[in-house]
């Protein structure tokens, strides 16, 4: 009797849920509740929206609290396939949601990681742009755009210059969804290329256009991310893997030296939701014959996880009162790094900071009253799956009952305008030029 054999045999419905193949609207649709009915404890469906065609745009949310918030553990989120012809990260994603939730209680890592952070994957955001591709194709290909043939990650509303199109159903649901969590950290998943790319994908010269780039204020914290990623799918670390492509030194690039774009999502979740995103160009090829996918999952699993895990870098906790009520809209940023947008808390009072090990002075300012300025600093060895907490018990005596009410206005208009505006001959226009004649578009 050969034990192995049984014992696979036994395990192999279980471990094999989800096979190696596309998974189209309705198999998706399909695979995803079966997980919110099997797991029930820790995953929840919903759908945040629908496309043009009137299909879900389901996340699934795997979390200790599946269904809320909880203070103290930090929003996460993927969202892939918002070029429909590109495919891999759809697939992955799926692959990744089988992998959580059958480790959890297995895995201690896995468990750890589910225990302390929640976790919303969004397989397809476009996914009538998806089914209208027929077949396998390395190339571009009109299920890039949405059914009204909008690209999508240039239809949000830009910082640095007038995005006036015509906002999209998908871009619109993705919008709205921002608006009802505090995400912390997000993945955008693409292909066509191999690399790991962060903001700013649009840029004035106060964001360093001049020199061919566009950063951040937190861009040491955006390398980091990004080389996370990179650095643990061994091709794309090596940065030249794709024929006749562009190199990316260690597998990472500054979204605007690659080449400009406007309205791209990445940027406006990190200047408009305080989260800070990335785009991940996952295959050379944007979609790939099924057979390739076991291949693209071994080589991005690890780095999937590694990546969610950096939501729990840096420092977190709430503001308070005299009477310990929690304060929303807060401005809580690190001195030095202020975003165009200022880094408020949410309804329970919570902020989340990404930062590297080292030290800072954190700047917690109650609107129409004076600031507060506390050095801190972030340990270099990592806590256990959370960030460095620390509340902040606002001294002030004075009536805060105005900040309660009073909305965070961060405008929807070009915000950066006002500062030094772009030179064309300072965009890496050339390349750019001759993407648009070989039709080659990535992120
Ligand atoms: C959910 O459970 C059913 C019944 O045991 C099983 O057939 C199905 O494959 C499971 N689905 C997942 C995604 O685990
Ligand atoms: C999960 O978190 C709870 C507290 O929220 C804790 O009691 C429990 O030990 C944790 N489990 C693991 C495996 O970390
Ligand atoms: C946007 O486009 C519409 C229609 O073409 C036009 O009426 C409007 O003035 C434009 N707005 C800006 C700010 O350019
Ligand atoms: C603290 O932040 C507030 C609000 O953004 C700002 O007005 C103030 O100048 C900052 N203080 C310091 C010392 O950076
Ligand atoms: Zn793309």
């Amino acid at each position: 009797m050969d034990f192995t054999r049984l014992w696979l045999g036994l395990l192999l419905p279980w471990v094999a849920a989800l096979d190696f193949r596309y998974h189209h609207q309705e198999e998706m649709e399909e695979f995803l509740k079966s997980v919110a009915q099997n797991y029930s404890s820790i995953a929840h469906l919903h759908s945040v929206g629908k496309s043009v065609k009137g299909r879900n745009l389901w996340v699934l949310v795997v979390g200790q609290y599946p269904k809320e918030h909880r203070v103290g553990i930090p929003e996460f989120k993927y969202v892939a396939n918002m070029h429909g012809d590109e495919t891999v990260g759809r697939e992955m994603l799926l692959h990744l949601i089988d992998y959580l939730v059958t480790n959890h209680g297995k895995d201690t890592e896995i468990t750890k990681l589910i225990n302390n952070t929640r976790i919303h994957i969004m397989p397809s955001m476009n996914p009538d742009g998806f089914e209208s591709v027929k077949k396998p194709d390395c190339f571009y290909n009109s299920g890039r755009s949405n059914s009204n043939d909008y690209d999508l990650n240039r239809n949000f509303p830009d910082a640095f210059e007038y995005n006036n199109v015509s906002r999209q159903p998908e871009t619109l649901a993705i919008m709205k969804w921002l608006k009802t969590e505090t995400f912390v950290l997000s993945a955008n998943l693409h292909g066509g290329a191999l690399v790991a790319s962060y903001p700013f994908d649009n840029g004035v010269q106060a964001t360093g256009a001049l020199l061919s780039r566009s950063v951040t204020p937190d861009d040491d914290v955006f390398q980091h991310l990004a080389y996370t990623y990179a650095s643990r799918n061994p091709n794309m670390v090596k940065g030249d893997q794709c024929k006749n492509k562009m190199n990316f030194p260690n597998g990472i690039t500054n979204g605007y030296a690659w080449y400009p774009l406007q309205g791209g999502m990445q940027d406006y979740n990190y200047i408009w939701a305080q989260c800070f995103e990335i785009t991940l160009e996952l295959s050379c090829c944007k979609y790939p014959r099924e057979e390739k996918l076991p291949y693209f999952w071994n080589d991005n699993k690890a780095s999937l996880i590694e990546y969610i895990k950096q939501v729990h870098l840096g420092i977190k906790g709430q503001v308070f009162d005299q009477n310990r009520n929690p304060l929303p809209n807060v401005i809580v940023e690190v001195q030095d790094r202020k975003h165009i947008c200022p880094f408020r808390t949410n309804k329970f009072g919570e902020y989340y900071l990404l930062l590297l090990p080292g030290s800072y002075t954190i700047n917690v300012t109650v609107p129409g009253h004076d600031s507060h300025l506390t050095k801190v600093v972030i340990p270099e060895k990592s806590q256990d799956f959370s960030a460095l907490k620390k509340d902040f018990l606002f001294p002030s005596q004075r009536k805060l009952d105005s900040i309660l009410v009073s909305h965070p206005s961060c405008p929807m208009i070009p915000l950066y305008k006002t500062m030094p505006s772009h030179s064309a001959a300072t965009k890496p226009s050339l390349f750019l030029f001759s993407l648009t004649l070989l039709h080659i578009f990535f992120k």
